[in-house]
């Protein structure tokens, strides 16, 4: 039997290889490494997505999704940069020293570069590698820049929050262009809305592709974060929705969609649609101060509550043979990291250790998912709340949450866990929250209760214990979390008027 295994290989190969030399594109696509599209959406919300019961049309999303595999019990991290590292580095933010906040503008601070970059390990497996948009994992030193972590190519943004026409960042009261191609500051595109902008660039990626090499394109929009900004034929479609903020929101996400349509018709169009991989993510929980929902989940972006990081996700293209389908498998952000370099035909060697795990089986099969534990986050720096509960083990007032199977279980400032239903969804029963000021420790059965009514902390005292110890594990294994006081040396004055590398 193994022997007939390894004479059918050698026959497959030998086709392969009979294919790349009469075929004079798609070469090494025959030979099995599909194209990889990743589209990263900036805090948008669990109900924002059409599939979601929103109010907010999203048709793309939705038929992308429905030909392929939406992701439901799929978890991303509750802030941007956060979301990013894991995404890049398939490692935990208290393995990489991220683990409190975002790198703000200032900050002399990256994600380190001791560990190879998604990118990285997928351009070693001889993709070319090419990123459009939002970076925010650190720029102070050139070695930290995309096209030094593993891009081929990088159009985009290096901070967060720039405004979508002006494509600038203000540095004390000043707004300073953030918006490079290669390196070199993008000075032209004042007035282009960045769904259209970076969705042309991402297209001309996709044209300008040689096909002898398979394609890895990270898209990283700004859509569908603050300011609220979208040009007013996208908004116009929403004049029903009377709240200001949703209503510019809505429009922003329908810009956002139609940008994810015109990407893949571009893939279609070029041919590589049936040997692409495209995975869909947000990167966090929609903010409700900011046009997101993410009802009927509690509490919204930068909390430890569901609604801060139980994310939209689905993954879709020809090269996923499985449609149609829902996959209640755990998956993290994190995972994504070993799974496309091992699709790539990649392998792990020289990484740091990973706190991701291969999904796809999972997503592809609906395999059991590898993961049984989840670590949110420890921020050793958040402040902390009450008293510690229990001696012994971990200290309750410490900001963190953990997944461990069906159980959630969260310690500390979890942030505000208000259900905060669309503005004009007054129809939707928000229970009210009855819980001391002091509480910092929470238990939930999250397969049962994936909305976090029923807090069994007191039932269940051993539970807690138990998952309390698995944090106490965890945080054994953190390096200290590096947050530096911002280097005034960032001032783009210094540096031509543009953000960029100051050290
Ligand atoms: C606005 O109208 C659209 C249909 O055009 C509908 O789908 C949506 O639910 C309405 N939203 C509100 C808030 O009434
Ligand atoms: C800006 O310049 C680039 C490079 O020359 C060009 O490709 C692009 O079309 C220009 N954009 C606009 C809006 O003119
Ligand atoms: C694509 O790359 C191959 C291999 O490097 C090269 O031989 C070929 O000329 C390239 N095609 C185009 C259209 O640039
Ligand atoms: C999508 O393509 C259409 C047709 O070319 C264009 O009008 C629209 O602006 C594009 N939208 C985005 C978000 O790029
Ligand atoms: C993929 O699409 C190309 C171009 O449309 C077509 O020639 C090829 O047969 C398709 N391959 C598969 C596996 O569907
Ligand atoms: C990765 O490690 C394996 C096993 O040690 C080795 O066979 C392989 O050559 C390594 N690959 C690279 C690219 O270093
Ligand atoms: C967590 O680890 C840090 C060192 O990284 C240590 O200072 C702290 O006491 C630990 N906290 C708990 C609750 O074990
Ligand atoms: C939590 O947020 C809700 C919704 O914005 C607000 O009504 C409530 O006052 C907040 N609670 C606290 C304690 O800040
Ligand atoms: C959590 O709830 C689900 C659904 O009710 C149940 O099947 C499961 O056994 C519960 N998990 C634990 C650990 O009690």
């Amino acid at each position: 039997m193994c022997k007939c295994l390894l004479v059918l290989i050698a026959i497959i190969t030998a086709c392969a290889v009979a294919d790349q030399s009469s075929a004079s594109a798609g070469t090494r696509q025959d030979a099995g490494q599909p194209n990889i599209v990743f589209v990263l959406a900036d805090d948008f919300g669990f109900h924002d997505v059409g599939y979601h019961g929103s109010e907010i049309h999203t048709p793309t999303l939705d038929a992308l999704s429905a030909s392929g595999v939406r992701l439901e019990n799929y978890y991303v991290q509750p802030i941007c940069t956060p979301t990013r590292s894991q995404l890049m580095s398939g490692r935990y933010q208290i393995h990489t020293g991220l683990q409190h906040g975002i790198i703000n503008s200032c900050q002399p601070n990256a994600l380190p570069n001791d560990s190879p970059t998604l990118a990285d390990k997928l351009k070693e497996s001889g993709y070319a590698t090419h990123m459009v948009g939002k970076w925010h994992l650190g720029f102070y030193k050139q070695e930290y820049l995309p096209w030094n972590r593993g891009f081929d190519t990088y159009f985009g943004y290096l901070n967060a929050a720039e405004d979508y026409f002006n494509h600038n960042v203000p540095w004390r009261q000043v707004r300073y262009l953030d918006l490079r191609d290669n390196n070199g500051p993008v000075r032209n595109e004042t007035g282009q809305y960045s769904a259209h902008l970076f969705t042309g660039k991402a297209i001309d990626v996709v044209q300008s592709h040689n096909t002898s090499k398979p394609l890895f394109l990270y898209l990283a929009y700004q859509s569908v974060h603050a300011p609220l900004e979208v040009p007013e034929k996208y908004e116009h479609k929403y004049r029903n929705i009377t709240d200001k903020n949703r209503r510019t929101f809505a429009g922003m996400v329908s810009a956002l969609d139609e940008g994810v349509a015109n990407l893949t018709q571009a893939l279609k169009d070029k041919g590589l649609w049936n040997n692409t991989v495209l995975i869909f993510s947000t990167d966090n929980g929609g903010q409700i101060h900011a046009g997101g929902n993410n009802y009927p989940l509690r509490g919204w972006k930068a909390s430890l509550w569901e609604g801060g990081f139980h994310g939209v996700g689905f993954v879709s293209g020809g090269a996923l043979k499985r449609s149609g389908a829902v996959s209640k498998g755990l998956i993290h952000v994190s995972d994504w990291f070993p799974t496309l370099v091992t699709l790539a035909g990649g392998n792990l060697n020289g990484t740091k250790p990973l706190d991701g795990f291969n999904q796809w089986d999972t997503i592809s099969n609906e395999t059991p998912s590898p993961r049984e534990i989840l670590l949110h986050n420890i921020d050793i720096l958040y402040p902390q709340k009450g008293v510690p509960l229990y001696s012994n083990t971990w200290d309750t007032r410490v900001r963190a949450a953990i997944r461990v199977g069906d159980y959630k279980l969260i310690t500390g400032d979890p942030g505000n866990g208000s259900w905060v239903p669309p503005p004009d969804g007054h129809l939707y029963f928000v229970p009210e929250i009855q819980e001391s000021a002091a509480k910092n420790v929470w238990l939930f059965n999250i397969t049962a209760d994936p909305n976090e009514h029923n807090d069994l902390s007191s039932e269940k005292p051993l539970e807690v214990l138990r998952l309390l110890q698995i944090l106490v594990q965890f945080n054994n294994t953190a390096v200290p979390p590096r947050y530096p006081a911002p280097d005034p040396r960032c001032d783009p004055a210094l540096h031509g008027d543009v953000w960029g590398p100051w050290e």
